[in-house]
């Protein structure tokens, strides 16, 4: 594996994973639509190994273009979170899903080998089940979970002996990207106690799968490097089956106390799940190495050096931006 190209590279994980690839050597391809602006690749582009090609994936000949010569394919590309999935079903489809036979057609006759699809463990459905592994069934509740569900079928019929597809099944993911999100939990919860220094928490038990940034990217390297067999197969990397109320003390502890916790009664119906990644560490070895204090402390330590401020701008939230794209377009 020598080039990559990352769809998508320009977003919150994108960032990340775009840096590190460089880093560790690859030359990088970014093909992203720059919907959130591409300040996550700012740092890299005079880097020699770096392109960003600004356009949509649906667009197949720039597809074409940017899959020139790459020998891997990570798929991060998507409207990437419920509610911005919910506010345009039709895109959502086109996006998230419909593309996905094109995408794969056009990167196996280029020559790629191996193409890595960005799932999540939304698949599942929220519901009280504990530790869920891949060989559960999936309940895919919204449009974005449908098209993550029906993406993965897609892509693991798409593997063959010379082109490995690989679907990663991600949690909630949490700490500081150059593009960063505060749409997520753990992030949401600790840009408002930095900025209001008041937490509330109602109830607080509900876990939630959640896995650092430094986490996810890491195991997309291993899985770009990685010898093992993969074709065809879906990994759970959920990271820390960790409840709210863990998340908020942890953020608590991180602030030196320098913020409150506010309790409310729990909500009727607080439903709970957690996730195993245990395929994952038995057949691969991949394991978190970072924590959700480690995250938390990621985006104190942002905010201490002045690169966010206020946690409200639009470009931090997908459903915002993206109501805001939709409105201006209808215009
Ligand atoms: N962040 C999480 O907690 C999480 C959890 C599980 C799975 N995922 C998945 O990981 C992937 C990346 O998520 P993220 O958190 O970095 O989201 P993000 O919204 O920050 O990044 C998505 C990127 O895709 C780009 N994009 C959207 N539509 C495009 C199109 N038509 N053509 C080209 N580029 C397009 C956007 O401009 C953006 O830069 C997504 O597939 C998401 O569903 C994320």
């Amino acid at each position: 594996m020598k080039r990559i190209l990352v769809t998508g590279g320009a977003g919150y994980i994108g960032s990340v994973l775009s840096k590190k690839l460089v880093e560790a050597g690859y030359d990088i391809v970014v093909l992203d639509a720059l919907i959130y602006t591409g300040v996550g690749v700012d740092a890299l582009q005079n880097h020699p190994r770096f392109r960003l090609i600004p356009g949509d994936i649906r667009d197949l000949d720039l597809l074409k273009t940017a899959l020139t010569g790459v020998d891997c394919v990570v798929h991060l590309a998507a409207l990437a979170n419920d509610p911005s999935a919910e506010l345009n079903p039709a895109l959502t489809r086109q996006v998230n899903l419909e593309i996905y036979p094109a995408l794969l057609n056009a990167a196996a006759a280029t020559g790629v080998k191996r193409f890595l699809n960005m799932s999540s463990i939304s698949v599942y459905g929220v519901s009280h089940n504990e530790n869920l592994t891949e060989d559960d069934p999936v309940n895919p509740l919204t449009e974005y979970a449908v098209c993550k569900a029906r993406s993965e079928a897609i892509v693991r019929a798409s593997n063959r002996d010379d082109f490995t597809t690989v679907s990663l099944r991600c949690g909630t993911v949490c700490g500081w990207s150059p593009r960063m999100r505060f749409d997520l939990c753990t992030n949401t919860l600790t840009a408002y106690a930095i900025v209001n220094r008041k937490l509330a928490v109602w109830g607080g038990m509900q876990k939630r799968p959640q896995i650092h940034i430094g986490d996810v990217t890491n195991y997309l390297l291993a899985l770009i490097e990685i010898d093992k067999e993969v074709g065809g197969k879906i990994f759970n990397a959920a990271g820390h089956n960790t409840s709210v109320r863990e998340v908020a003390e942890t953020i608590r502890a991180v602030m030196k106390g320098a913020v409150e916790l506010e309790d409310g009664p729990a909500r009727e119906d607080e439903r709970s799940y957690t996730v195993s990644s245990e395929k994952i560490s038995r057949e691969l070895g991949l394991t978190p190495e970072f924590s959700i204090k480690d995250a938390v402390a990621g985006i104190v330590d942002a905010h201490q050096r002045g690169l966010w401020c206020n946690p409200d701008d639009v470009l931090y939230h997908n459903v915002k931006r993206m109501a805001a794209m939709e409105k201006a377009a209808a215009c």
